[in-house]
Parts: C-alpha cells; structure tokens; sequence
C-alpha cells in the first residue's frame, strides 16, 4: 500500500500513529541536523523529518532528497510543540519523524519552482504544463472547473435535460469563424470540418422531439486568439422545444445563480434577477453589447447639442448622421497629459478619430476644443452634469463607433479608479440585438449572431426594404463585462429561413447545397425552439478572478494557437499526407 492517508489529512488527534504517506518533495531545510521536508500531493502538505539520532541510515537517504522527487514514507505522527505549529499549513498541528523511506522516482531539476509565489514566463509555464498543473493555484482551478461541471450536469439533469454527445467530424457551418479541416481519406477532394458549436445538430435533435438537451461540448474556431478566446474551447450548450425568450432567459439565470451562490459565495450579486437592457440602450449607455455595470458612469448623447455649436467636428458628425456621445469622469481632471493622450490611442484603436475633451476646474474650463464655441462649453458641461474635479470626453463619429471607442475609454476610466471589482457579480441581459450587420470589407450583410437566428415578428417584413432595422429575438448574458453567454430563438419555418438567408446573399440553391439537411429537417415537423451557449471556460476564469482563459484549461493552445508541450502542429510524414490525397503548396 503506497498510502494511509493523503497529505491534508492528519491532525493532532494522530499523534503517536505510524502512518504512511506518498508525495512529491515540496521543500527541503537542514535545521541544526534535523532535515525537514514538505511533502506535496493534490490534497495538501505534510512535514515529514529525520533525526540522525534516531535513525542515520533514514538520515542519510532523506539528505538525498531533491525538489519534486516521488517518495513513499512510513512514520509516526507527532504532535508538534507549542510555538511550532505553522498556522498556514491545514497539517501544521503535526509532522510525521520518518522510520522508513523510499524513492519511487528521482527528478530533473525542474525549469522552475513549483512555488506559488513566484512569477514564471508563460512561455516556459506551457512547455512544462504538467508542472505547471502541480501547482496549487492552477490545481484549483481544475478543481473549481470540475465542481462547476458537476453541478451544472446535475442542475439541468434535475430539470429533465439530457445530455446528447453531437459529432466531432461533421459539415461546414455559416457561423461566422473559420473552420478546422480535416480532409478525408475516403472520400479524396473532401473534407470533415470541426463544429464552431453544436448548433444545427441540437436544432435537429429539437426536430426530432428531444425537448430538452444539453451538452459541455467542445467548439473549434480558427480565430485570432486573445485573452479570453480559444480556439478549441468549451460550451455548455443546450436547448428546448416550445419556448419563448422568457423560458431560456430565466432557465439559464436560475441555474447559474445556484451555480454561483454555490461555488463562489464570497462574491456578492449586485442584483437578482439580472437586469435586461435591449443592445440598443448598452450601447448608448455603455458603448458595449456586454456592458460591465458594476459601476455607472454612463455614457450621455450630446448630438442635439452640437448642431451648430462651432466646432465642425461635432457639427459634421451630426450632419452626417452620426452621433457625439459624452463621458462624465468623476475626478478625471487629474489626468495628466500622458493619460489623456493614451486614452486617446485607445479610442482610435476602436476607430474614433480623436478624443475631445473638457477638463472643469474651479476657476473654468480647460480644454483644446473650447475654443470654437462661444458659450456652448458650459453647455457641454451642463448636460452631463459634470463638476469641478472632472473630465469630460467625447467622441463624434458613427453610431457604432462612437458608442463603442468611448465604452472602452469608461471602461479604462473605471480600471484607473479600481471600480471593477471581481469580487462583485453584475450579469446582464442585453437583448433585441439587430439580426444582421453590414460587412464593410465583403459589401454584404452577415448574421450578427448566426444565421438561424429568428426575426422579431414584427420586423419580418422589412427583412428586405430595411435589413439593418430587423432585431432579432436574440439574447446575450454579460458578466462583468465579459460575454458569457450568447443565444436565441430559432426559425422553425424553412420558408422564413430561405427569407433570411436571401438577405444574407445565400441563394436557395446554395442554402440547399450548405443546410439541405436542416431545411429538410424543417419539412418533417419542426417545433419553435431556442436555446443559448455558456463560454464554460470564461465563466471559469471570472469565478477564479484569473486574467485569462489559458489559466482555467488543462492544455491549452498559446496566443499564436499553439500547443507548446506537444509541438502542435506539427509536420506529418509524407506517406500520411499522401494517403489523405492532400498536397502542400509553398505559400
Ligand atoms: P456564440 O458563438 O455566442 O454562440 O458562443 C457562445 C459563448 O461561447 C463563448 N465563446 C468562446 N469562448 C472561448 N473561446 C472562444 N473562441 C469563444 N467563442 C465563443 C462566449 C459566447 O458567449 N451556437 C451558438 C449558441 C446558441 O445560439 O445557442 C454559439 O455558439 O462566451
Ligand atoms: P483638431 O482640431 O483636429 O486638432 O481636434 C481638436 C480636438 O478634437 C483634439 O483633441 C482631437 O483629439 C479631437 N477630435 C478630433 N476628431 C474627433 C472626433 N471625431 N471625435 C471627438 N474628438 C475629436
């Protein structure tokens, strides 16, 4: 037997019990010729010591030990003195004096301490990942991902869900990313793609009278990487027959609040239920489709103030349809030169063309732009209700430029005062979001979401006078400012999914090449349905306050979308690509 009890187990109530532990050597100290040693399992730490009095030949082997050789140990429990106890050990009531000892396995030295403390380049971290996994912080975060898994199978479970497994290898979907390939060795000249996410075949298991489904299901998308996107990544899926909005909206909220209450009861709801707010009102408000309302500062419509107020920017900008929108900063007026011009590169990032702004100080206004008014400045003021101590910015451009380069000037604003607390949980319905947006470089309009999303009814007839008016019966779930979820009520009628694929520019006979199978479906008897998608894995990182996605998945791709342990991708032998009748071209 390699154990007796694993290493947070014991406690004061062992003393004088021969025990036998097996571990991971976490630290090693020579103490006036005592040698301690800090074992490690997944469970916790257990000082284990020798006493060359005792025993020199145990002695002698315990001087061998280095960091994170295996070891099995049989000792006895001993009660540790007053004044010794390390109160940040669970086991630091006691250590174990060893009789016996065994090394089950030397180590290399690893290419870095598996020390909580200290910061390790990610680089090396994802190399070594089977270290890094030894560690306690990411070792909790596995855990907290399998708690939350757990509880979410049993939680739809008890709501009378089932879990359906959907193929890996299927047909290429219109949702918007690229695909992973996988050609066919069978059939040459033809390819599998991997699902962005299981989203036509949990429609077809809703044709097919399953009712309720759902699945943690892994989703391939071959997209630019960032901080909170992977591109093999996690969903929980699911979906239901005869449903409204309503249904899935409280469905998901209901389950996700015991979920949170559960898991992470140390952070506090800033309301429940979640506020909902149509995208029209987050984007005006917060110049976001996924606002972060754990704070207000919102952002305030000036349009009507700028029709001939002097400055040409602002009065263009209203001529041509766009808008200028407004960011009161409480006690902004601090910000220095060099603030100001980064906040200014950051909303250019987002394509605004400048950054206005007014600095209100006691004795007046301070401000580049003031200049071409008259009196409006304090007009400007005025509207947003500023004082003395702040700054105001603003940005006249688009609507959608607008909204969204000064959503993330609040947002950096917010960062700079520490206004979003990750031990607050503010989620947010945002819905109503338009059916379809323009495409600028392709000239045409793509599904916002995807393209069996359902119209409103009301905005059914202007699928083809007025595309861009039609809103969608579409919901997504924000937290914090993340997206966490995404969803909506599908068509179950293949003459108005031909409507909508006419105005995405897909002609019926190529919808019937693409998604013959999901149109045929629709022939059979298909029931109104809808269902939404959680980003499991963002949803995790959240709860662990971690600052991105890689730190809550065992093995994941790095930012270039690679898999730095295994050294994938990787080079095939010839003869294997051959045989898939696939040919490299030199690019
Ligand atoms: P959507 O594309 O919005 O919807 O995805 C649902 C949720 O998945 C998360 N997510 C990601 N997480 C990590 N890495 C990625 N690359 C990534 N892409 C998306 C987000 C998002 O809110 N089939 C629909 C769902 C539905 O309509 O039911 C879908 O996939 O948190
Ligand atoms: P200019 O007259 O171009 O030097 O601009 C004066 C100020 O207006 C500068 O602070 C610019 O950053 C700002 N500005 C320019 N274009 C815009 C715009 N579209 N929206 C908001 N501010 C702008």
């Amino acid at each position: 037997m390699y154990r007796t009890h694993t290493l947070d187990q014991l406690g004061p109530d062992h003393d004088d019990q021969t025990v036998t532990l097996s571990g991971w050597v976490h630290q090693r100290r020579d103490h006036g010729g005592l040698i301690f040693v800090v074992l490690r399992d997944r469970y916790g730490l257990t000082q284990i010591v020798s006493d060359p009095q005792n025993n020199a030949e145990i002695h002698e082997k315990m001087d061998k030990l280095r960091s994170e050789y295996v070891i099995q140990v049989t000792g006895t429990v001993r009660k540790r003195p007053e004044g010794m106890t390390n109160e940040n050990m669970e086991t630091g009531g006691i250590e174990v004096l060893v009789n016996e000892i065994e090394i089950l396995n030397e180590s290399l030295t690893p290419p870095f301490e598996i020390d909580q403390d200290k910061t390790v380049g990610e680089e090396l971290r994802l190399k070594y990942r089977y270290l890094d996994l030894r560690r306690s912080r990411m070792k909790n975060n596995l855990v907290m991902r399998h708690k939350f898994t757990k509880m979410t199978r049993d939680l739809f479970d008890e709501r009378g869900f089932i879990e359906v497994e959907t193929p890996i290898l299927i047909k290429g979907t219109p949702e918007g990313s690229r695909e992973y390939i996988v050609p066919s060795r069978l059939y040459p000249g033809k390819c599998f793609v991997l699902p962005q996410s299981p989203q036509q075949l949990k429609q077809l298991l809703m044709v097919s009278g399953m009712d309720k489904y759902f699945q943690i299901a892994r989703c391939f998308r071959d997209e630019d990487q960032r901080g909170d996107r992977q591109p093999e990544f996690t969903q929980l899926d699911m979906e239901m027959s005869f449903v409204e909005p309503e249904d899935v909206m409280t469905t998901n909220e209901e389950i996700l609040t015991t979920i949170f209450e559960k898991l992470a009861p140390q952070k506090e709801f800033m309301a429940k239920p979640f506020p909902r707010m149509t995208w029209e009102e987050a984007m005006n408000k917060y110049g976001s489709d996924k606002p972060d309302i754990r704070f207000e500062m919102e952002i305030q419509d000036v349009s009507e103030l700028c029709k001939g107020c002097g400055f040409q920017v602002f009065e263009k900008a209203v001529e041509n349809k766009g808008v200028v929108k407004a960011l009161r900063v409480p006690g902004g007026a601090k910000f220095s030169r060099k603030d100001i011009d980064d906040l200014t590169d950051l909303a250019k990032v987002y394509g605004a063309k400048g950054l206005a702004y007014i600095i209100v100080e006691e004795g007046g206004l301070k401000s580049p732009i003031t200049k071409f008014f008259e009196d409006e400045g304090q007009a400007f003021v005025d509207a947003v209700s500023a004082e003395a101590g702040d700054i105001v910015f603003f940005t006249a451009d688009s609507f959608e430029i607008a909204c969204t380069s000064m959503g993330n000037i609040r947002l950096a604003c917010a960062d700079r005062f520490e206004l979003r607390n990750p031990e607050k949980l503010a989620f947010c319905w945002v819905t109503d979001f338009p059916l379809f947006e323009f495409n600028e470089e392709e000239g045409r309009y793509t599904a916002a979401h995807h393209p069996f999303t359902c119209p409103k009814a009301e905005d059914v007839e202007l699928l083809e006078s007025a595309p861009e008016k039609v809103k969608a019966l579409a919901y997504d779930l924000s937290l914090n400012g993340s997206e966490i979820a995404g969803g909506s009520i599908r068509i179950h009628d293949s003459e108005l999914q031909t409507k909508v694929f006419k105005a995405l520019g897909i002609s019926r006979e190529d919808a019937e090449k693409r998604f013959g199978h999901l149109l045929g479906a629709f022939k059979y008897g298909a029931p109104p349905h809808g269902g939404i998608a959680w980003g499991l894995d963002r949803i995790i990182m959240l709860i662990q306050n971690e600052p991105n996605i890689r730190e809550v998945i065992a093995f994941p791709k790095d930012q270039k979308a690679k898999d730095l342990m295994v050294g994938a991708p990787s080079e095939l032998p010839e003869d294997q690509i051959a045989e898939m009748n696939v040919k490299f071209i030199e690019n």
